[in-house]
């Protein structure tokens, strides 16, 4: 089945208003009327309502890095599922191994965020990886299919239109140590198949699986020709318009 790629930036705690709305601009004249490919971009908080409306009327759609799980209230320092829809932004990203790894994040409390974002109407990626003493330890899939089966406990079939899956091993994240293609497909694989087995294989055809973990212009080609490589989630070199641009086009 032809999935049509999705390529993501993800700015992490990176750019200023400055430039990122420079960056924002560049990539709106760059692949901003691009089709045949589906992109967004990540920036920090404070800026998403200035870059969805640098991006609005592109195809470029724009989300947040993470938000809570409960609508409103006494949760300081946390910001809303509305919150996000309301200055303009249509996806976000949960499950980002920084969250897990670096802030402490659980499956539980990543699969809560899943389940109101997507009731909320907002697109999620959902991003799992396994550690590399994980990998060593042969429990790569071990570890995969626990993210991403607790992280997706509840959603419903119908709900999984609005959900991508990032696999991101956490030793390939800002290391410059890539996953060579045939290590992400296999994994991909192993992750379609899950997704067969907990919905069924409609869905897991037609469910998205990006690859993240040092993709750059000069290997993004190869990872999007693998038959389960639906795109990529893309952290330093989304900060470049140039680069990002490349792998954007290394996907059409
Ligand atoms: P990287 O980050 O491209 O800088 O390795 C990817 C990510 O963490 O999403």
């Amino acid at each position: 089945m032809a999935r049509k790629l999705f390529v993501a930036g993800n700015w992490k705690m990176n750019t200023t208003a400055a430039s990122g709305t420079a960056l924002a601009n560049g990539l709106k004249e760059t692949i901003g009327s691009m089709t045949d490919v589906d992109l967004a971009v990540f920036p920090p908080n404070v800026y998403l309502k200035t870059i969805a409306e640098t991006l609005a009327g592109s195809q470029i759609g724009v989300g947040a890095q993470n938000m809570y799980f409960e609508d409103k209230g006494a949760f300081t320092g946390e910001i809303s599922a509305e919150m996000i829809q309301d200055v303009g932004c249509q996806y976000v990203l949960l499950g980002h191994s920084e969250r897990r790894h670096v802030l402490g994040e659980t499956d539980e409390m990543i699969n809560r965020k899943v389940l109101k974002a997507l009731s909320a109407g907002l697109k999620v990626i959902l991003a799992c990886g396994e550690l590399l003493e994980e990998r060593e330890a042969d429990k790569t899939m071990d570890v995969n299919a626990r993210q991403v089966k607790i992280g997706l406990e509840g959603v419903d079939k119908a709900a999984m239109a609005n959900v991508t899956i990032a696999y991101e091993p956490v030793w390939a994240i800002g290391t410059g140590k890539t996953a060579t293609p045939q290590q992400a497909q296999d994994v991909h694989a192993e992750i379609r198949k899950l997704l067969a087995g907990l919905y069924d294989e409609e869905v897991a055809q037609a469910t998205r699986i990006q690859y993240g973990g040092s993709v750059k212009p000069g290997n993004a080609a190869e990872l999007f020709a693998m038959e389960d490589i639906d795109g990529g989630l893309i952290g330093g070199a989304s900060l470049k318009v140039e680069d990002f641009t490349a792998i954007a086009k290394a996907g059409q």
